[in-house]
């Protein structure tokens, strides 16, 4: 539930003395340093214990990092329905033991039927949920088609040994945590709704904990594409299914789409923090960009002397915040579209030149802030897992079906839930997307274009050497909710699952609101922020970051989100 805390003294010492008896003791990250998962041969994080695990039985047997992530992306399409998945997309930043990088972008693509106005009425506004519920949400999948993508360029084991833990997961079900069963019965009218024709994921009574979810038609899909790689996905009897769902629920994707569909390599984003260096998604993801202007707008600050969730430090980041999504919202799309000013908006004199007109004494109002002048020129459902294998190559990624469970469409024979990405693009210029994201002209809908997003998997280096691998679901907090991970290893010497666990806060410009994580400021510094014009709105968890530090002694220290059923496995 959101509790807005308004520019009202009564009611603000109030909150802030609840705020002050509720979470003394536990306030922005102060959690123990927990040092017990250290491990030196490698590290698989992720949202799900199964999977995780999966992952890390893969490096044992000598896979590599991008082994296990292949293993991990198939076994949470089967684990983690919610947003795992083979009918999504995501983007993978690598970095190999010798320090080479690369990114990986496997973004869902606007059918070739999709059009500019698709989901506005006929005096042009938007259909409510049209681009979020049922078959004409989704995007062409790129998940399978970036799998096969990285397996073929990094991979070491054979492809088929790396599905057949999500097949026999699919085949001999696994048990659902507490939180898989609510969630599941929360939605079960929603599926009932769109899968007439029922699914896995419905049965009659409710789901309770440990009740056991098998997926045979899913099993018998990976099987395809353990046989056929991507075109055991995009070709043959999975895509003759996922068209025969497009037929029976008016969606619009055709064979000409899943044929063409092809992940790219991109050069990824990077850019220097201090001493050190940040390896991240280029767009079509709008995160890595954002991420590098959000770092290098506070670097001339003494976030360490300030302290974590101090009041200046949370208003230093939270203008930075609002100036850097202004930008987002006018410039960043995908670039095979639309030429993104990468290089003016991260140029170091623009990025200084926004912050000018931040003003200490009171919360510079989002109205006054549009994107710069260049010269020349996430309901919050996706998942991060990251993992480091024993010769150090790392991977970092971040895939989604946009909104929890996507579109709610689980193909007919498929058994694999279908994204609702087409909600990441402007769908009118100007109005605001399920994250509440306004977009401009450079995200408009075009066939096979892809969405902009806000996912940003990320490594950062440290004299050369791999020191952390992060990522983040959360929507447009994706990109705030890295950037304090970050800061609050190098600037507050978080371990990593402190870092993590520390509570987190948001401004994304518009709306003009600043969201804190219950427990994230204390009542001094609420005080504070609400006499200075921030609209502060409490709500729930922020972000749900898996990551993994490298300490100076050469050991994988994991962060898995408590905010979630994570886990960090290592040997
Ligand atoms: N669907 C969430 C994102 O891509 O940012």
């Amino acid at each position: 539930m959101l509790k807005i805390l308004k520019v009202n003294h009564f009611f603000a010492v109030a909150t802030a003395l609840f705020i002050t008896v509720a979470f003394s003791g536990c306030v922005g990250g102060q959690l123990g340093q927990d040092n017990s998962n250290e491990y030196r041969n490698g590290m698989v994080v992720s949202a799900n214990e199964l999977a995780s695990r999966v992952g890390l039985n893969i490096l044992k047997k000598g896979g590599n990092a991008i082994d296990a992530a292949v293993a991990v992306q198939f076994a949470l399409a089967v684990v983690y329905p919610n947003a795992g998945n083979i009918g999504g997309g995501g983007f993978m930043v690598y970095r190999g033991a010798s320090g080479e990088t690369n990114s990986l972008d496997f973004r869902e693509t606007a059918p070739a039927i999709a059009s500019r106005d698709m989901y506005l009425d006929s005096v042009g506004n938007p259909i409510v949920d049209k681009s979020l519920e049922g078959h004409l949400a989704s995007g062409v999948p790129g998940s399978v088609a970036g799998m096969v993508a990285a397996h073929e360029k990094y991979g070491k084991l054979k492809w088929a040994d790396l599905i057949e833990p999500a097949i026999a997961l699919a085949k001999n079900g696994f048990k659902v945590s507490e939180q898989q069963a609510g969630e599941f019965n929360r939605r079960k009218e929603r599926f009932v709704k769109n899968n007439p024709q029922g699914t896995a994921l419905v049965k009659e009574t409710d789901w309770l904990e440990d009740d056991v979810l098998l997926q045979p038609e899913l099993a018998a899909t990976l099987e395809k594409i353990r046989d056929k790689g991507q075109a055991g996905f995009y070709e043959g009897p999975v895509a003759d299914s996922l068209l025969a769902e497009m037929r029976r629920g008016g969606g619009i994707i055709s064979a000409e789409d899943l044929k063409n569909y092809k992940a790219i390599w991109r050069k990824p984003i990077v850019g220097n923090y201090k001493e050190y260096r940040i390896v991240t998604m280029p767009p079509p993801s709008s995160g890595g960009i954002a991420l590098i202007q959000l770092l290098k707008s506070v670097e001339p600050y003494p976030l360490k002397r300030w302290g974590l969730n101090s009041d200046s430090t949370v208003q230093l980041m939270v203008e930075a915040e609002r100036r850097v999504y202004a930008d987002r919202a006018e410039y960043l799309g995908d670039p095979d579209f639309y030429k993104v000013p990468q290089v003016q908006l991260l140029n170091d004199a623009y990025i200084k030149s926004r912050m000018a007109n931040f003003n200490w004494a009171y919360a510079t109002p989002s109205s006054e802030i549009k994107a710069g002048v260049l010269k020349g020129a996430e309901h919050e459902e996706t998942t991060h897992f990251s993992i480091v294998d024993r010769d150090g190559n790392a991977v970092s990624v971040t895939t989604t079906l946009n909104g929890s469970y996507g579109s709610s469409v689980v193909v007919k024979g498929g058994g694999f839930l279908l994204n609702n990405e087409m909600d990441d693009f402007s769908v009118k210029p100007g109005s605001p997307n399920m994250y509440g994201l306004v977009g401009g002209e450079a995200n408009a809908i075009a066939p096979g274009k892809r969405m902009l997003s806000s996912m940003a998997p990320t490594i950062v280096e440290k004299d050369g050497k791999l020191f952390m691998i992060v990522g983040t679901p959360g929507g447009s907090t994706i990109i705030t909710s890295v950037f304090q991970t970050i800061v609050n290893v190098i600037e507050f010497n978080k371990n990593m699952q402190s870092a993590v666990n520390a509570k987190k806060f948001h401004h994304q410009w518009l709306p003009d609101t600043l969201y804190v994580e219950k427990g994230a400021l204390d009542s001094i510094t609420t005080l504070k922020l609400i006499n200075k014009g921030y609209p502060i709105l409490e709500r729930g968890s922020i972000g749900r970051v898996d990551a993994i530090l490298k300490t100076k002694w050469g050991y994988y220290q994991g962060g898995a989100d408590k905010r979630g059923d994570d886990k960090a496995l290592g040997w």
